[in-house]
């Protein structure tokens, strides 16, 4: 029989932050012993809307000692809330990942010893999932925690701190470059293959997508193609006010670094100008004070609101599988 009344309540850990009197993340933990999955897709189904509305007020929930067993179970969980999904296929990300169900994938195939550094989830694009979410089917040995900061707290204090910076940023918009090789490289971060980002075999097509989404491009003499984006925002406004600081400068000025990409030339204001590079320290800086890092357990799930919490990843060492899920934009 399946009940309706699954009892999931606040819980707090070690290192937890408030931000204007809401926890962050909010962590709901499962009290109900016998509870099965049906009884918590029931639950989603009654309580979506207050969740969806938690994630956004939080910036992001994490669901422990839920009946969650792997990739089909976390799909179901997704699923119960009912939001669109976001195919990792037909987005411009630029990791490698390997599908495990239609909407769950691996998070990130890059090396354990690769940091991914704090971001929002495609911003670096022009199309970008507006919520992520998260399960660990089996935590790290060691590390392997996946940062999570709260954007638009980054925001007020980036703008008192970096006054001029913050007004370039919501005048002039950023634009990203970085090169694409002609095969999967899973020794790097952002590897994907040009032909599997833009969904093109041939550089003709290639050329076509490129141009309906404004971009500039330039193919290498190795088959590589150095991709340039339009001029993408790198604020958000949100509910109640807040100002989010949604883009990847963080991730993109010090962590695009591979064989081919040299995090340096990564990124520029939206006219062409250059970063300023004490301003973008001050950036990380604070980012990483304001950091969370999610203490996977086996059988964890989170819900990013990705407008609102960049995340990342740490390094980790022995196995660790963090599926993801990405919910389109509405
Ligand atoms: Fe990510």
């Amino acid at each position: 029989m399946i009940q309706n009344t699954l009892d999931a309540s606040p819980i707090q850990v070690v290192g937890q932050q408030a931000h204007a009197g809401h926890p962050f993340p909010l962590i709901l933990a499962c009290r109900t012993k016998s509870a099965s999955l049906d009884d918590v897709v029931a639950w989603i189904g009654t309580q979506r809307d207050r969740l969806l509305a938690q994630a956004s007020t939080s910036g992001a929930i994490l669901f422990r000692d839920f009946p969650l067993t792997g990739a089909e179970d976390f799909d179901r969980f997704i699923a119960a809330f009912g939001l669109a999904n976001f195919p990792y296929n037909e987005s411009l990300s630029n990791a490698v990942r390997i599908n495990r169900t239609e909407r769950v994938f691996t998070a990130n195939e890059a090396p354990p010893d690769i940091n991914i550094f704090l971001h929002h989830e495609m911003a670096q694009t022009p199309v970008y999932p507006s919520r992520l979410f998260f399960f660990c089917e089996h935590a790290a040995d060691e590390g392997g925690a996946t940062p999570l900061c709260r954007s638009d707290v980054l925001w007020e204090r980036l703008a008192a701190e970096c006054p001029q910076f913050a007004r370039d940023c919501e005048q002039k918009g950023l634009r990203y470059s970085n090169v694409m090789p002609s095969h999967d490289d899973p020794d790097s971060g952002m590897g994907r293959s040009w032909q599997s980002t833009l969904r093109a075999q041939q550089t003709e097509d290639a050329e076509r997508r490129l141009g309906e989404l404004g971009y500039d491009w330039q193919w290498l003499d190795d088959g590589c193609l150095r991709a340039t984006t339009p001029v993408l925002p790198a604020v958000r406004k949100l509910s109640g006010g807040r100002t989010s600081f949604f883009n990847q400068l963080i991730a993109a000025a010090q962590g695009w670094k591979d064989s081919r990409n040299d995090p340096s030339k990564a990124i520029t204001f939206g006219d062409g100008s250059p970063l300023d590079r004490d301003a973008v320290a001050v950036a990380a800086r604070l980012a990483d004070e304001l950091s969370f890092d999610v203490p996977w357990q086996t059988g964890d799930a989170a819900l990013v609101d990705n407008f609102v919490t960049m995340h990342g990843r740490r390094t980790f060492r022995g196995t660790r599988r963090v599926l993801a899920s990405l919910i389109a934009a509405e």
